[in-house]
């Protein structure tokens, strides 16, 4: 079966790790299937895929359209804004379309499967009319906290798509605000248990961020995310300038700014500042974007998701807990389904930061409980994050709808 993926970038963020970890399971469970990805900007995530033997290409979205974004529009200036972004994109759009349209036409998949908010849409646009692939539509967001997003969804008229999403907490959100009927699955992630496991090489966070060495019985603890405002990068710091100061804390903000919408993410100099006027500067490092997210989970003796909003899914929780890490979750959406808290990991409550304050101090005040929630850790990412499951569960979905 010929499928082609469209995916709206080539940087690697969590919906870009998730497609690298399902294009591997299945290159596992279907060699001879011929996978092709279309990203609409080059980055990492184009030689990942190529070294697993998928065929990829990159197709640039106009400037227009990569800056689209409900989200960032929503904080300056409201569904207006947005609408006006939208307009000024279109003309880009319908120039857009036909080159997707070609390259689809070119790979002639039996099915298209679309990885993220503006390919659903111009995936779904794009698709010529002589032999009509089965389309995916993989949902990594909410749609609800994006109306005109989902009403552009909505107007898709073509054959419908099946919607595959990574947690059951975004299938509800999808079922609720396509209320169309659209038939929703959901495909949890997976990762890849080998390499994200507890024995192997250790990042240097320290020198990584420019620090002096820390003293040997310093607590690593770091927050691991794109920089987008709703995971949390405010409420972390609060949470370490609450700390009990006897407490050997070094704190880490791992990650950097790696989508092009505008208006939805810090930088690190704003970062940088937040902590300063909090006076925690000289015990945080800033190590930018990391190639090697395993080593450095390993690094880290406590992983902090701090999204101030329900995560859909929590790719980092996830890979963190294959490494056998304590971590603590902000309690809410798909990362809620992946943890039972005070076994396998730690929770708090959304943007409370001194909740967070109280989870970090008693993990980094207790070694022997890091460990009995490390331990537990890893024992649910075999059970439960083994990305060999994908490939089963997404073959039957493709079968269903397949062209072919
Ligand atoms: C998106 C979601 C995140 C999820 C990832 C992979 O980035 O926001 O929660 O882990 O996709 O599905």
């Amino acid at each position: 079966m010929r499928v082609m993926y469209l995916n709206p970038t080539g940087q690697l963020g969590g919906a870009e790790s998730s497609l690298a970890d399902m294009l591997a399971s299945l290159r596992y469970a279907e060699p001879s299937w011929p996978l092709h990805l279309l990203a609409a900007s080059d980055g990492p995530l184009i030689g990942r895929v190529r070294s697993l033997g998928v065929t990829a290409e990159v197709l640039p979205f106009p400037p227009a359209i990569a800056r689209l974004g409900e989200h960032g529009a929503a904080r300056s200036g409201g569904a207006l804004r947005f609408a006006g972004q939208i307009a000024l994109a279109s003309a880009a759009a319908v120039r857009y379309r036909a080159a997707l349209r070609r390259a689809i036409d070119a790979f002639d998949p039996a099915v298209v499967h679309t990885n993220g908010l503006k390919m659903h849409v111009l995936g779904a646009w794009g698709i010529g009319s002589s032999r009509r692939p089965g389309l995916v539509w993989h949902l990594h967001d909410y749609l609800g906290s994006r109306p005109m997003t989902t009403r552009l969804l909505r107007w898709h008229h073509g054959s419908p798509a099946t919607v595959v999403t990574n947690s059951a907490s975004v299938a509800a959100d999808a079922t609720r605000a396509l209320a169309n009927g659209t038939r929703v699955v959901t495909v949890r992630n997976g990762v890849d248990l080998d390499r994200f496991s507890m024995a192997g090489a250790h990042a240097n966070l320290d020198a990584m961020s420019g620090l002096p060495q820390a003293p040997a019985n310093t607590i690593r603890v770091g927050l691991v995310a794109t920089l987008a405002r709703w995971k949390g990068h405010a409420t972390f710091l609060e949470a370490i300038a609450r700390l009990p100061p006897h407490l050997p804390v070094r704190a880490y903000i791992v990650g950097d700014a790696v989508y092009q919408t505008e208006g939805s993410q810090y930088s690190l100099d704003e970062l940088r500042q937040l902590a300063r006027s909090l006076g925690v500067a000289d015990c945080v490092g800033f190590t930018g974007f990391v190639h090697t997210p395993e080593a450095t989970f390993r690094a880290l003796q406590v992983v902090v998701h701090a999204s101030t909003a329900p995560e859909p899914f929590g790719l980092v929780i996830a890979e963190a807990m294959a490494c056998g890490r304590a971590v603590i979750v902000s309690n809410a959406g798909g990362a809620a389904e992946l943890v039972t808290p005070g076994v396998d990991a730690l929770v708090h409550t959304p943007g409370d930061a001194g909740d967070l304050s109280r989870q970090i101090a008693a993990l980094a005040g207790d070694a022997d409980l890091r460990a009995r929630i490390g331990r537990a850790a890893r024992a649910t990412a075999e059970r439960s994050f083994d990305r060999k499951r994908l490939a089963t569960e997404l073959i039957p979905i493709y079968r269903s709808i397949s062209a072919a």
